[in-house]
């Protein structure tokens, strides 16, 4: 049997194109809002990168509160007004992260999403 070589080039391009638009579906799936936002899987990410630097156990650099697991990042959003110090300016007065740059606007929506759902761990 003869293979036309079109057909060989036409299928390994909708492979390619099937992987492709797999990976993006994953991606979308990572950020649903509809999902459960949970500690461990989407909010550890973003303070241990932008926060955890000063924020240790002991907390540095003058930061007043630790927020290195679960109860104190909890804590932190429960009692301390974190997600309000997320949300302000930089320049602007108790701006988070101190002298950094103000975190994408999807970070910060994440988190609002797991205050908002009930601090899932
Ligand atoms: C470069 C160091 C640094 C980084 C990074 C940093 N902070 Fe802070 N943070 C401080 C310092 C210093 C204070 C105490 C002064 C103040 O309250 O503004 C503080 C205070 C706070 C407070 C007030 C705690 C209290 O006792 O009332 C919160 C809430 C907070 N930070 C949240 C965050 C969050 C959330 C992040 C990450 C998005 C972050 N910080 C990143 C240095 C930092």
């Amino acid at each position: 049997m003869k293979i036309n070589p079109y057909f060989v080039i036409f299928s390994l391009f909708t492979i390619l194109q099937s992987c492709e638009y797999a990976s993006e579906n994953d991606l979308t799936e990572q950020i649903d809002p509809a999902d459960d936002i949970t500690y461990a899987i989407h909010v550890a990410p973003i303070i241990n990168a932008n926060c955890v630097s000063c924020h240790s156990n002991p907390a540095v650099a003058g930061a007043s509160i630790p927020m290195t697991n679960y109860s104190e990042v909890k804590s932190a959003f429960e009692n301390t007004n974190a997600l309000n110090r997320m949300n302000r300016q930089p320049g602007e007065g108790g701006f988070m992260p101190k002298y950094g740059t103000r975190l994408p606007q999807t970070s910060i929506d994440l988190v609002e999403e797991w205050i908002n759902e009930g601090f899932l761990e």
